[in-house]
């Protein structure tokens, strides 16, 4: 199905906005003084950074140390030296923009000099805009190249796409397919379970589309009652209804050019699945209560954790609806089958409660270790809760295993005891031996047990456990309680 989708070159969906503020770097090349300091002066006014070399050798020497962005040399006549001097700097530089300064009348050298690898040239003498217009095509097109190569790299290489984390196989496809899509203006249904990133993704679609300056619309189909999401999709006129004072367009229809996202699409009454339907073949709506139609032109993304294709089956989902939603789908990844993100999104959230709260936080080797190994039923969603709970509960910079949620703790502890009772012989069958406890484990419940019960005196808990402060301490620390009273 994502055949239909055409092939879109990557310049074409930069953001709009946040144009990077740069000064390039121009080096001029002519043996002429005055040429070289006119051109020198002119972009240096226009913002350049500029240098200037009066032969070749000067040339060679000075881009060996560094490279420039924009080379504008003097091409005599017939010097096929200088012809040289361009297809050399552009084998080793595949980068730097070449311009060719010609003398009137010698065609056929920037003929050579375009051939050579020149992205411009200029015929002698030139009027000082000549001059800035070249230079500003030069940059113009550098620019594009550096935030596309920027773009292609942020998707290859990056930690994610715009503000989804993630660079595991699984979600190196969907960057992929997110965006190709975005460009378009088909819908786009998004598949996956509970708190794997859905509405992110929409937003995302929405964000690196033609129309990122268009509302982004959600419509959450299963927390609102069925009449309530008609009137929010569809509108209605004065009077359609007890309380409607004053008419109101729907949200397909103010969102302009924009998105409008259906949330929890699957829980969608049949009654208003026809309803959909009708306006998304007719790209119009009847507001409730109205006789007459209004034009849409919004796009539609639409995301559900149910199975839809299911629901079709069982007649619970109109199937030409779900044709006409599933032009294209992304299905997302649950954590539990990219666990190699994992160390990567807890970073990120991470990052961000630290900026919040004014304290930076780390997770311990182990706790991480666990998190690892947990599936995340609530997939990203948990983890980042899980996140914000721990930072809450933890007295120090470091995040322990004691203040992960208590599934992954039991996790934790579970990976303890296997380790303590690891048994390469292979002794422990149905002897009774699973009974055993590690000794760490009695401790650790014998330490919570006397603090509790002497309601958080750790002095007097240390004398009766017949330990030291010290040790007390140290063990607290060791078996990762952080607040002995709230531990489980
Ligand atoms: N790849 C990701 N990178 C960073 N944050 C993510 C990613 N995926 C999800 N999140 C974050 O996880 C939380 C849950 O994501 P979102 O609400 O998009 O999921 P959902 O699939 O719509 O969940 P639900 O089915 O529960 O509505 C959000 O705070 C979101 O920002
Ligand atoms: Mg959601």
């Amino acid at each position: 199905m994502l055949d239909t989708v055409p092939e879109i070159s990557f310049m074409e969906y930069l953001p709009q906005h946040g144009e990077p503020v740069v000064r390039l770097h121009l080096l001029v090349v002519d043996s002429d003084a005055a040429v070289r300091s006119a051109c020198a002066e002119i972009a240096d006014s226009l913002g350049y950074v500029v240098e200037i070399a009066s032969d070749l050798e000067q040339t060679r020497s000075l881009l060996r140390g560094r490279t420039v962005d924009i080379l504008l040399v003097n091409l005599p006549a017939g010097s096929s030296r200088s012809l040289d001097l361009i297809a050399e700097s552009k084998l080793l530089y595949p980068q730097t923009a070449v311009i060719a300064m010609t003398a009137s009348g010698s065609v056929n050298t920037a003929v050579e000099a375009m051939r050579c690898g020149a992205a411009d040239y200029l015929t002698k003498p030139f009027a000082m805009d000549e001059l800035s217009a070249v230079l500003e095509r030069a940059s113009r097109s550098l620019l594009t190249d550096t935030a596309t190569r920027q773009l292609r790299e942020q998707l290859r290489l990056s930690q994610g796409l715009g503000a989804m984390i993630g660079r595991s196989p699984e979600m190196e496809k969907i960057y992929r397919i997110l965006s190709k899509v975005a460009q378009s203006t088909h819908p786009v249904l998004i598949l996956g379970e509970s708190g794997t990133g859905k509405e992110l993704v929409a937003r995302t679609i929405h964000a690196y589309g033609p129309n990122a300056q268009k509302p982004f619309l959600p419509v959450d189909c299963g927390s609102l009652v069925p009449t309530l999401i008609e009137s929010e999709l569809f509108g209605y006129v004065k009077g359609a209804f007890t309380g409607a004072l004053h008419a109101k367009d729907g949200l397909l229809v103010s969102a302009e050019g924009g998105t409008v996202f259906l949330d929890e699409i699957g829980e969608l009454s049949l009654d208003l699945q026809a309803k959909l339907l009708r306006s998304l073949q007719e790209r119009e709506v009847r507001p409730v209560g109205a006789t007459h139609r209004v034009p849409i032109k919004a796009r539609i993304v639409a995301a559900t954790n149910r199975d839809l294709a299911a629901m079709v089956e069982k007649g619970a989902f109109r199937k030409d609806l779900f044709y006409r939603l599933n032009v294209v789908n992304l299905r997302l990844p649950a954590l539990r089958d990219r666990r190699e993100d994992i160390p990567l999104l807890a970073a990120h959230f991470l990052e961000r409660i630290s900026r919040e709260h004014g304290r930076k936080f780390t997770l311990s080797d182990e706790a991480l270790r666990t998190m690892m190994r947990h599936d995340w039923p609530g997939n990203v969603r948990e983890l980042e809760n899980s996140m914000e709970r721990a930072c809450a509960l933890s007295s120090g910079p470091i995040l322990h295993l004691g203040d992960l949620p208590t599934q992954l703790q039991q996790r934790g502890l579970e990976a303890r005891r296997a380790a303590v009772l690891d048994d390469p012989d292979g002794k422990d069958g149905d002897d009774g031996a699973a009974d055993v406890r590690p000794l760490a484990d009695l401790e650790r419940e014998a330490i919570l047990h006397a603090i509790r019960t002497l309601s958080g005196d750790k002095l007097r808990a240390a004398r009766l456990l017949g330990i030291g402060k010290t040790t007390l301490y140290r063990k607290l620390k060791e078996y990762d309680i952080a607040d002995p009273l709230r531990e489980d």
